[in-house]
């Protein structure tokens, strides 16, 4: 049985993914603010480094996978998002990446999200400073974004950036090349507390209700962790750098004929 780090792992899709692999025999090493193995706070520096240092301590130096799925989305403020979902899953992946090296076949899942592809208008510096790992630079323009609107440019930028990062890193031999697999998540709304939050919101509330899903039921965490688990397990080994869309449908609806996209040389 294997040994897998899950951040996000009190909540949600990260508690789901956890019960589906406790179930299976494997050993979880939660990371979260709060009902974790790791508490530590992904929104700082030092929250991350501590997190991946115990992490990688509990695990003895080896991981068989990791889910990264921590994150915070709208109404909750925009710099904090772009702290958390982007910067603080970069490092985690990355400070995790010799552990999962160690165990020769590793396999891991960043949690995405269809808004890095439907949210409208996302700022291409935005993008380019998250990718840079300038991290002052993201939220000094997400300041600069009408108030309203932050939390959600936060957020689509964040998961488009991580999605990026993850597919770039995923083919090169830091990554594939030690064996281990990454690849991207991208649910659309899933009822969890971060979406029951949004929901409840004057603002963001009306805007998610508008939000079209061509699939009208709203799954529940454990169907998401379900693909986790698959993502995770032997026969997904050829999937590498991909991102897996299960969203209801939005993506396909909204940007239909964007991709697959023809390849000119
Ligand atoms: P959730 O709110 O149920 O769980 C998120 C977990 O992340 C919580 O346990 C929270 O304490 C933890 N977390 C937040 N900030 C943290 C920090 N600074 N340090 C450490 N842990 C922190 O949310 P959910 O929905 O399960 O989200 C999981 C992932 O899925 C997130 O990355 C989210 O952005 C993504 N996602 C969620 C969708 C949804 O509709 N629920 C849709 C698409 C993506």
């Amino acid at each position: 049985m294997g040994t897998y780090a899950i951040s996000g792992s009190a909540s949600g899709m990260g508690a789901a993914s956890r019960r589906l692999l406790e179930a299976a025999g494997h050993r979880v090493l939660g990371i979260d603010r709060r009902d974790a193995e790791v508490i530590a706070d992904l929104g700082t520096a030092e929250g991350r480094a501590g997190a991946v240092a115990a992490v990688i301590d509990a695990a003895g130096g080896v991981l068989d996978g990791a889910v990264s799925a921590a994150g915070l989305g709208p109404p909750v403020a925009g710099d904090l998002i772009a702290r958390v979902n982007y910067f603080g899953s970069q490092a985690l992946l990355e400070g995790l990446r010799p552990a999962l090296a160690a165990s020769g076949g590793a396999q891991a899942v960043q949690f995405g999200s269809n808004s890095s592809t439907t949210t409208p208008n996302l700022p291409d510096d935005l993008i380019a400073a998250y990718l840079d790992g300038r991290e002052e630079d993201a939220v000094a323009i997400i300041e600069t974004v009408d108030p309203v609107f932050a939390p959600a440019v936060a957020y689509g930028g964040a998961k488009l950036a991580i999605t990026r990062w993850c597919r770039r890193a995923a083919v090169t031999e830091p990554w594939v090349g030690e064996g281990i697999r990454l690849n991207v998540i991208a649910p659309g709304p899933v009822d969890t507390a971060l979406l029951r939050a949004g929901q409840a919101d004057d603002v963001y509330g009306p805007l998610m209700e508008a939000f079209p899903v061509p699939v009208t039921e709203t799954p529940d965490a454990d169907a998401l962790a379900a693909w986790v688990e698959f993502l995770l397990s032997p026969v997904a080994r050829f999937a590498c750098g991909s991102m897996f869309y299960v969203d209801g449908g939005t993506d396909a609806l909204m940007r239909s004929d964007d991709w697959p996209r023809t390849f000119t040389m």
